[in-house]
């Protein structure tokens, strides 16, 4: 027998990088929830902060705006102990593409442990994974995915219902430029969660049931005995052209108001990734419902998630990489 060495953490998920929600298993989503839950209780500690991340170095670069992913990113790498660094970057429309390589390129000679990536353009942080030595996490890309948000809703929706298995969620609202419901039907259809999606049909994005979910246009026909009611921001940035009549007209038929909500389990929880319109996509008090609405939770959660999405990819990298190869 070899003499036993000090054992490193366990790995929770043998992966370099998370790109996204798409193509994980649940084994892998749910050691990460795990994982996170753990780190839950550290955080309502008066001292928060654990040595995981002890000299590793995080670059948060967001291409894009960003108030409560950047921060809670910056938050979690500080208390697990590494140094964090927030770059953003503003985006000139022409040579973008050749604007984030070179980006990547120069950072990633500084030799960062990870990269926290935010980009409009879909696709654009696994092209940038492909071209750096140090894992990339996605904080958001275009309207495809938006991993880190799908794992702190389903802690939250965990914590509260005790499971994912056999719930029914409906995910409301401008599904089609949203990349937290994207993340959020993989995760959750991977989870053994009953997925429904409703929109206008104006933002539905064409076979959409193509993704195991069920689609509806009418918002108390969606909701009927829904355990999450699941709201989302209307993206009026990456609308080209019109594709509601009007913000008051919205709020009438697809805003979440107490008689829309009425149709949902009596029990049902209310979420909203952030940030939120007030009097378009939800009533101000149905958010602030201190009984139904898990809003706040959620971004507690964040921190929790993105703490262990961190530990998780950093362990991983310790593992495959003891040598650190020349890099
Ligand atoms: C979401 C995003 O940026 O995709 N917000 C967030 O991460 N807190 C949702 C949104 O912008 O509506």
């Amino acid at each position: 027998m070899p003499p036993a060495l000090a054992p490193g953490p366990a790995i929770v998920f043998d992966r370099r990088h998370l790109l996204g929600i798409e193509g994980l298993s649940a084994a892998e989503i749910d050691g990460l929830i795990d994982l996170a839950d753990s780190y839950v209780a550290l955080n309502r500690q008066a001292e928060k902060k654990s040595s995981a991340l002890r000299g590793r170095t995080i670059i948060n670069l967001f291409f894009e705006t960003s108030t409560r992913t950047r921060t809670s990113f910056e938050l979690a790498g500080k208390r697990l102990g590494a140094d964090v660094i927030n770059m953003a970057v503003a985006t000139s429309s022409i040579k973008k593409g050749e604007t984030l390589i070179d980006t990547a390129m120069t950072l990633n000679a500084m030799r960062p442990d990870v990269l926290v990536v935010r980009h409009p353009e879909s696709g654009a942080v696994s092209l940038l994974a492909q071209k750096v030595d140090c894992s990339v996490v996605n904080a958001g890309d275009g309207s495809h995915e938006h991993p880190t948000q799908a794992l702190l809703d389903a802690l939250t929706i965990r914590r509260r219902r005790g499971r994912l298995a056999g719930l029914v969620v409906a995910i409301c609202g401008d599904v089609r430029h949203s990349r937290v419901a994207r993340s959020n039907i993989h995760l959750l259809t991977t989870m053994g969660a009953h997925v429904r999606v409703i929109a206008p049909p104006t933002l539905l994005p064409a076979a959409i049931e193509r993704m195991g979910v069920e689609a509806f246009t009418d918002m108390r026909r969606g909701l009927e005995a829904c355990d999450v009611v699941m709201m989302l921001r209307l993206q009026v940035e990456r609308m080209q052209g019109n594709f509601v009549p009007s913000t008051r007209e919205y709020f009438r038929f697809w805003g979440l108001d107490y008689d829309k909500l009425a149709a949902a389990r009596p029990d049902a929880i209310i979420m909203h990734p952030g940030p939120m319109n007030r009097g378009v996509e939800i009533d101000s008090e149905v958010a602030d419902d201190i009984d139904r609405s898990v809003i706040r939770e959620q971004v507690e959660m964040g921190v929790a998630v993105r703490m262990a999405c961190l530990d998780a990819l950093t362990r991983a990298a310790r593992a495959n990489r003891p040598a650190d190869k020349g890099r």
